[in-house]
């Protein structure tokens, strides 16, 4: 195993023991079946990149009593959970297979995904919100407020849900924009990256100016990994990214791939993650597992 797939190996069991400690595990309650269903969703091995991101980015600005992050980091991971869920309904991307499990409407029923998608967006905040509970310190008060207003806005409809929207009223648009395309990327994906960014950062006590670059990189680091999900729904291994090859096509959607080609899309994917590296390396010299990671998404499989 190379270096880097040992240390991202690392990082991920690191993560994955994080989450592990913010979702309840009701047993013999009347709503057992949603908590099984969130579980379901929430623990099928996701790469954890926007958590892990979260993190690395706080170490990077100084942060160093995990307390403070990890609510953020599960936070985060139960939104992206819960958008997935919601993604794969039939209503929308109407797909079977995510993250090399049946969806969850396929393995509950769409009710129950429903349920459990809005229970997980509740979870998130109501995790942040303990969070700060139990936070004494004012300056540290003021940071919590600001990670979840961040947090809520790149969440909402001015951020995931608003791409989310414009993706779903694109679809059989024969004339949709490159200008609209990247509208859809920049907040149905790059927005809850530039959250897991921004966050870590103003958790971390980073200056204004530092925390507009990481919402910078972020945008970049995003739009870069939507490209690749768009290269990959054409090209990829079903087995390798566990969710079905072919989605986009089948609901006719306008993706970077349909408007510009293979070619030009990984082009301007690491383009843009080049871009980004150098944005952080504007933030610190070091040799930061954070640089590692964005350089690793340029050729990712899954
Ligand atoms: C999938 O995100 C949705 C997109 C924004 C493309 P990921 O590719 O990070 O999915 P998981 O978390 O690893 O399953
Ligand atoms: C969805 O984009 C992004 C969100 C869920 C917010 P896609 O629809 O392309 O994601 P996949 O390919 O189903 O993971
Ligand atoms: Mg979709
Ligand atoms: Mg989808
Ligand atoms: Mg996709």
């Amino acid at each position: 195993m190379s270096d880097f797939k040992e240390e991202l190996k690392n990082h991920v069991e690191e993560v994955e023991a994080i989450l592990g400690e913010f979702i309840p595990a009701q047993k013999g309650a009347y709503y057992e079946r949603v908590i099984e269903a969130m579980r379901y969703s929430f623990f099928a091995g996701g790469k954890r990149l926007r958590p892990m991101m979260m993190l690395e980015s706080y170490r990077m600005f100084g942060g160093k009593d995990l307390s403070v992050i990890k609510p953020y980091m599960a936070a985060l991971e139960m939104i992206h959970t819960y958008s997935l869920i919601h993604d794969d309904l039939p209503a929308m991307d109407n797909d079977d297979y995510r993250r090399g499990r049946l969806t969850n409407h396929k393995q509950f029923d769409e009710a129950t995904a429903i349920l459990a998608g809005d229970g997980l967006l509740n979870l998130a905040y109501e995790t942040v919100a303990t969070a700060m509970v139990f936070e004494e310190n004012p300056a540290m008060l003021n940071r919590h407020a600001m990670a979840i207003y961040v947090l809520g806005g790149k969440a909402g409809v001015l951020g995931m849900i608003g791409g989310q929207v414009v993706d779903i009223e694109a679809e059989k648009k024969t004339d949709a924009t490159k200008e609209e395309l990247l509208f859809i990327h920049e907040n149905k994906t790059a927005a809850l990256i530039q959250a897991a960014l921004t966050v870590g950062a103003i958790l971390a006590g980073a200056s204004k100016d530092d925390v507009v670059k990481t919402e910078q990189i972020g945008y970049n680091v995003g739009v870069a990994f939507q490209i690749q999900d768009d290269i990959l729904d054409k090209i990829g291994d079903e087995a390798v990214i566990g969710k079905p090859v072919g989605s986009d096509e089948k609901n006719e959607k306008t993706t970077y791939v349909s408007l510009e080609g293979i070619e030009k899309a990984q082009e301007d994917q690491k383009k843009l993650s080049e871009e980004a590296i150098e944005m952080l390396n504007k933030i610190t010299s070091e040799d930061v597992f954070l640089k590692a990671l964005i350089n690793s998404l340029v050729n990712r499989d899954k």
